[in-house]
């Protein structure tokens, strides 16, 4: 199956740290279909050796592993073609036409890792060049949009062009395979799924911690803040992914039907809830593994005064029968104590107590994303009975865990988020990708926090580099009678 993969922005940011890398991971591994060609697109004047030269020098910032030796190089390179465009510039898609007749793909991938803003100028232009075929795909990137009305009118113009099943709305999130791992355990297995609702959990917890700054994306990042960011896109693709219903098959729209319910069910907004549930935060200069950090505000591209938010904690509940009152905690920012995506579902205690338990937790499923991707069942046990112990010794419980590792049992076998996603385009697969009402109803759901936020004086929350955010977002969680899991 011979594809052509198009990528618009091919000397960017993206297309070397993440897209690159991955399209030759698959190489390695002997995924990716033969017969392939990746065209990149940029304004640059490069040949198509100057390109390839690129993107071998851009390959020395990948982890060592994942380095291509130079006789692999020298077979992926043979992939690699590059053709200038202005992509504002109607006449230059002649020359991205001119290079797709040089013969018939089979699928014809048009990846836009471009500033967001030539979005709909690309997906026109692909339409009046006559480069829209039934073997065409288009894949955008985020973010699609910087609110609700912005979003759709992207969403039109890319509907004007290409059907809904030839757009692949990335969210790489959903491309880890810790994420592929979470439907697996909820719809492959029956152990969970009888405890799954508002009997028997009284919390989820959902953080997506980075300890790294804003780096060198200070401009693009003060018009966006974390909320935009991260929580809208990925951190409710995660509360979905945990909260959806099973889904009837696993075809992609049978997934995203349900995905959306759980959007649409999310607890509207009130005056008191967007006071009391959501904190905003913004880091201040602190230490990271004991090297001192500056302060968000004096990044480059930020301004002195920058009221963005680089941390957001919030409460909300999916409001359906299965969940009902079940709060649902969301929590993501730059700067943090520790790289540290996970999803925690504390179950209810047991009704009656009859051990002396000194141990105030109840059990805990602990989804572990990143670094490590894996499972935790926390559990009590009777711990080392004391031969000579009382009665009340003998009774004590203590907690154990079950710990699945998934990056030791499945090891080199693991596929990176990119690698998986953009095989799935190749494919035509589009379970893991979002469609257009999921992204706009997220929008909507976040919009009354925008809306808020423009009014509220108090600005973000200082917290210092290296912690866990604002004292706030404890407080917060506190107010239930809960904890953030790391606190317990
Ligand atoms: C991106 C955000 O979508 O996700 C970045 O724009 C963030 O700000 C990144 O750092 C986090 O992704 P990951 O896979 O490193 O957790």
């Amino acid at each position: 199956m011979s594809f052509d993969l198009v990528m618009f922005g091919a000397t960017g940011d993206l297309a070397w740290r993440k897209l690159m890398p991955a399209l030759f991971q698959a190489f390695r591994h002997g995924t990716l279909p033969e017969g392939g060609r990746i065209i990149g697109v940029a304004r640059d004047e490069l040949s198509d050796e100057q390109f390839r030269a690129l993107i071998c020098s851009r390959f020395d910032n990948v982890e060592l592993p994942k380095r291509p030796s130079a006789e692999e190089f020298t077979r992926f390179a043979a992939l690699l073609e590059f053709v200038r465009m202005d992509l504002s510039k109607p006449d230059d898609y002649a020359l991205l036409a001119a290079s797709l007749a040089k013969r018939q793909a089979h699928t014809v991938v048009m990846y836009v890792a471009t500033a967001p803003a030539l979005f709909t100028t690309v997906c026109e232009q692909l339409a009046s060049a006559g480069l829209n075929t039934p073997r065409t795909r288009v894949v955008l990137e985020k973010p699609l949009g910087h609110d609700l009305a912005s979003n759709r009118a992207i969403n039109e113009t890319v509907r004007r062009v290409f059907g809904e099943k030839q757009v692949f709305r990335i969210d790489h999130y959903l491309g880890k395979p810790a994420v592929q791992n979470l439907f697996a355990l909820r719809f492959g297995n029956s152990l969970f799924e009888p405890l799954w609702r508002r009997e028997h959990i009284a919390n989820i917890q959902i953080t997506i911690a980075e300890d790294l700054g804003v780096e060198k994306r200070g401009a693009f990042y003060e018009t966006t803040g974390a909320l935009r960011d991260m929580v809208q896109n990925h951190a409710l693709q995660l509360l979905c992914a945990i909260g959806m219903e099973p889904p009837i098959n696993a075809h992609a729209d049978a997934i995203r039907d349900e995905k959306l319910k759980v959007l649409r069910s999310l607890k509207p907004w009130t005056a008191e809830a967007l006071t009391q549930d959501v904190i905003r935060g913004q880091y201040a200069a602190g230490t990271i593994s004991g090297t001192p950090v500056a302060a968000y505000r004096e990044e480059t591209g930020v301004s002195p005064q920058s009221p963005t938010e680089t941390f957001v904690a919030l409460r909300t509940e999916i409001s359906n029968w299965r969940w009902a009152g079940v709060p649902f905690y969301i929590r993501t920012g730059k700067r943090l104590a520790g790289r540290d995506a996970r999803i925690v579902v504390n179950f209810r205690p047991t009704p009656h107590a009859i051990f002396n338990s000194q141990i105030d937790v109840a059990n805990r499923l602990v989804i572990n994303l990143q670094p490590k991707d894996g499972l935790e069942l926390h559990l009590l046990a009777q711990g080392q009975t004391n031969r000579q112990g009382t009665q009340a010794s003998s009774q004590t419980l203590v907690p154990v865990q079950l710990d699945l590792d998934f990056d030791k049992r499945f090891g080199s076998e693991r596929v990176g988020a990119y690698e998986r996603l953009l095989l799935d385009v190749i494919d035509g697969r589009l379970n893991l990708f979002v469609r257009s009402d999921e992204q706009e109803e997220a929008w909507r759901w976040v919009e009354p926090i925008l809306e808020h936020w423009k009014n509220d004086m108090q600005g973000p929350r200082l917290y210092a580099a290296g912690t866990w955010g604002p004292s706030a977002s404890s407080a917060m969680i506190a107010r239930d009678g809960f904890c953030w899991a790391e606190e317990t």
